[in-house]
């Protein structure tokens, strides 16, 4: 496959100032990301290693194969939301790899509010599954949770895809053959209690763990009755009493290596085979992303300079080069997986529409993963493209993309806005994992636009009444807009509430995509078949 050309400078202004730009947001990523990942407030951390466990991070790392990738998910779900009092959302997901094969982790962070459930934590414990279903990844749920975060009940408790999902979830995944494994290292409270009673196989901690329905204090309210938590549900009772629970351990480690040793016998599951070739680094240092993303997203730049730098060899066979050039569209290899990239290079046009449309064919037909790159600002406006059908053609995109039936990977470099985010694969699209680089800016429109479209709302709302704006109106209705739109526009807002699977550090995409594509050939590719395109 052809080597790209890369025509960058990095000894130009704009590469420098780009890079320093880049080296402060990654900087800023990483500081968030170790204070998130300390957990809990210092005094409930603090009495978690006092009664003898292992912190969640910690107690995952145990779990799974040494010197192996963790590919945690959404580790800043719930940033910034519920007074900072549940960092991670107080659940760490992600996947990891146990006695050779990839699985989905679940583990609660009992040091966040004992492990209970907010809205985003059902959220985040929720994409786990729908990402092990997608994927078939056999579960394991490190459980260590007091149930629903009872102040939020309304939030949490009865809806869809609240708490209930979870069990809901489960049923399906053990259904399909996909493995549940439920290791309980703590408390498992109420409905909780139905994350180990729905598993496949079950684990207990010793004077540690308990299950129950109702715990002591409902028990005393209810019956009158006083009984210790361990006597109502602790692992003799369950291990030996109520077969609730198959295997009993004597600490977190045993009760790690005890799960390592079920998963030795999930049975043998061959990945499905899409021709991997021997991995090679790219040709072009990856470190030079840093200075080839532009400081200011809306800088014009040559999205191919991006895909050399993370792609096997620097390689990328392209398709239709001449055609529809604001999206770019061919195949390489990431570390050794084939994949088609289907890259935004300016806003989208008919023709780049139905481009990608025809390139998505190519790949759902020969079974190749798809990888769209996002920095898009949306599809062409204006009367010329209306009359041509830019919304018609726009559909055939859309409909390819939503039935695409091979992997689908998305990652946001840079701006996602309207029709763009979703014809590009956006969250609604279901891909198999959405990444975002910290430079990332998410809305339905940038601020300015949003603005002026507001404003002139007014303006015909007030020429009715034959009214004018004063010049401190029109600012008092632009000024708000603009600034709400660059704080919801942060990815950080979006990660918070698990509109992407996690914020990276360009440096680490190549391994990202990589893990993503090993992990979604755990299910096999299927036959392609598609809607009707309106010609
Ligand atoms: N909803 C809201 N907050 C809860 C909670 C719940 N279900 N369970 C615990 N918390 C909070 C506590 O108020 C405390 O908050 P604070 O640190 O701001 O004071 C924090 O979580 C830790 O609780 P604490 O009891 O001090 O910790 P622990 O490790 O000794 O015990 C539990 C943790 C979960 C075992 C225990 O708190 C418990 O049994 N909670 C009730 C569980 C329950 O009945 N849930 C039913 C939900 S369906």
């Amino acid at each position: 496959m052809k080597r790209i050309k890369s025509k960058i400078s990095t000894k130009s202004p704009a590469f420098i100032e780009n890079k320093e730009h880049s080296e402060k947001i990654v900087k800023e990523l990483k500081e968030r990301m170790a204070e998130v990942k300390k957990g809990g407030p210092e005094r409930a951390r603090k009495r978690h290693l006092e009664r003898g466990k292992l912190f969640v991070r910690d107690r995952i790392k145990g779990l799974c194969d040494k010197d192996t990738p963790f590919l945690e998910l959404s580790t800043f779900a719930g940033w910034d939301m519920y007074d900072g009092a549940a960092p991670s959302a107080g659940v760490v997901t992600g996947i990891g790899v146990v006695k050779g094969r990839e699985c989905m982790i679940v583990a609660n962070d009992a040091t966040v509010k004992g492990g209970t459930y907010f809205p985003m934590t059902v959220k985040k414990h929720v994409r786990a599954q729908e990402i092990a279903l997608k994927n078939h990844l056999p579960c394991i749920y490190l459980v260590d949770s007091g149930g629903i975060f009872l102040p939020l009940q309304k939030d949490t408790f009865p809806d869809k895809d609240h708490f209930g999902n979870i069990f809901n979830n489960q049923a399906i995944l053990s259904a399909n053959n996909i493995p549940q494994i439920a290791v309980v290292m703590g408390s498992c409270t109420a409905g909780g209690a139905y994350v180990p009673a729905m598993s496949d196989e079950t684990v207990m901690v010793r004077n540690q763990a308990t299950i129950f329905i109702g715990g002591p204090p409902l028990v005393k309210a209810a019956t009158g009755a006083d009984v210790t938590a361990e006597e109502l549900g602790g692992a003799d009772v369950h291990c030996k009493i109520s077969g609730v629970s198959d295997h009993m351990a004597q600490n977190d480690a045993h009760a790690l290596q005890i799960a390592r040793n079920i998963a030795e016998n999930f049975g043998n599951r061959p990945k499905f085979d899409i021709g991997r070739i021997a991995p090679e680094d790219p040709y072009y240092d990856p470190e030079e992303l840093y200075g080839v993303m532009p400081k200011n997203v809306r800088t014009p730049f040559d999205i191919r300079e991006i895909i050399a730098r993370f792609v096997d060899g620097s390689r990328f066979q392209e398709f239709k080069e001449y055609y529809g050039t604001s999206i770019i569209t061919g195949f390489a290899n990431i570390m050794g997986y084939p994949v088609g990239i289907i890259a935004n290079n300016g806003v989208i046009f008919s023709e780049s529409s139905l481009k990608a449309a025809h390139f998505i064919e190519l790949c759902t037909i020969r079974k190749i993963p798809l990888l769209f790159m996002q920095n898009i600002t949306g599809f062409m406006v204006g009367k010329q493209y209306e009359h041509g059908g830019i919304a018609r053609d726009g559909a055939k995109m859309v409909h390819a993309v939503a039935n695409a039936e091979v992997p689908k990977f998305t990652l946001i470099v840079g701006s996602s806005n309207g029709a763009g985010n979703y014809a590009m694969c956006g969250r609604g699209y279901h891909p198999n994992l959405l990444m975002m680089w910290p430079h990332a800016k998410v809305s339905v429109m940038g601020g300015e636009q949003a603005a002026d479209v507001l404003m002139s709302v007014k303006i015909q709302q007030l020429e009715r009444d034959g009214r004018k704006l004063t010049a401190e109106e029109i600012a008092a209705i632009r000024e708000p807009v603009i600034k709400e739109y660059e704080s919801e526009s942060s990815p950080y807002f979006s990660s918070a509430r698990i509109w992407d699977d996690g914020i990276i550090d360009p440096l680490d995409t190549r391994n990202a995509l990589a893990l993503g594509i090993s992990m979604s050939l755990n299910k096999p590719i299927p036959d392609q078949k598609f809607g009707v395109f309106r010609m």
